[in-house]
């Protein structure tokens, strides 16, 4: 049987939003070293070109992060599925902080820092909504 449509669209924007936040963190790794080889600013300017699309992401993968949640009846899911959501939410939490962070960086150790805080975080949050989807 197929999904029903809106349940279609909530998955959907879900899904393509994680892509972009979590796949262009990964993506971004491979790109800076080639990048640097360009010019010095075009580090900068590739960062600051998935920053405008990375957060508008962030965006709809919280808001429709809550919206998967009216899915759900609560009181129905198993202690392991409310773990794991609670799990979730703080490393969303840390995933966002840590991207934050990582752009207002001032050395290179906070950069890196906070950048792989942010992908493992973000990746965390990948895993965790599989398991969720059950
Ligand atoms: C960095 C942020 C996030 C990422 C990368 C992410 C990623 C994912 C992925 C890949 C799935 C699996 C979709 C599927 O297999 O159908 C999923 C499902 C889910 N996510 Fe997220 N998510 C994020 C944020 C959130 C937030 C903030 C919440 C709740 C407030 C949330 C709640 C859920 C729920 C409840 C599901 C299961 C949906 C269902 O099966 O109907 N997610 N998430």
């Amino acid at each position: 049987m197929l999904a029903p449509a809106i349940e279609t669209v909530r998955l959907a924007l879900h899904v393509l939003a994680a892509a972009v936040w979590v796949g262009g963190q990964i993506v971004m790794m491979g790109m800076v070293g080639p990048a640097r080889r360009i010019g010095a600013d075009a580090p900068k300017a590739l960062a600051q070109a998935f920053a405008r699309m990375a957060w508008p992401a962030y965006v709809v993968l919280v808001v429709t992060g809550f919206w998967n949640l009216s899915a759900f009846t609560w009181s129905t899911q198993s202690s392991a599925w409310k773990a794991v959501l609670i799990a979730k939410i703080v490393v969303v939490v840390l995933a966002g902080l840590g991207a934050f962070l990582h752009q207002r960086a001032t050395s290179k150790g906070q950069l890196a820092l906070w950048g792989s805080v942010s992908g493992t975080a973000s990746v965390a949050a990948l895993v965790m909504g599989i398991l969720l989807a059950g």
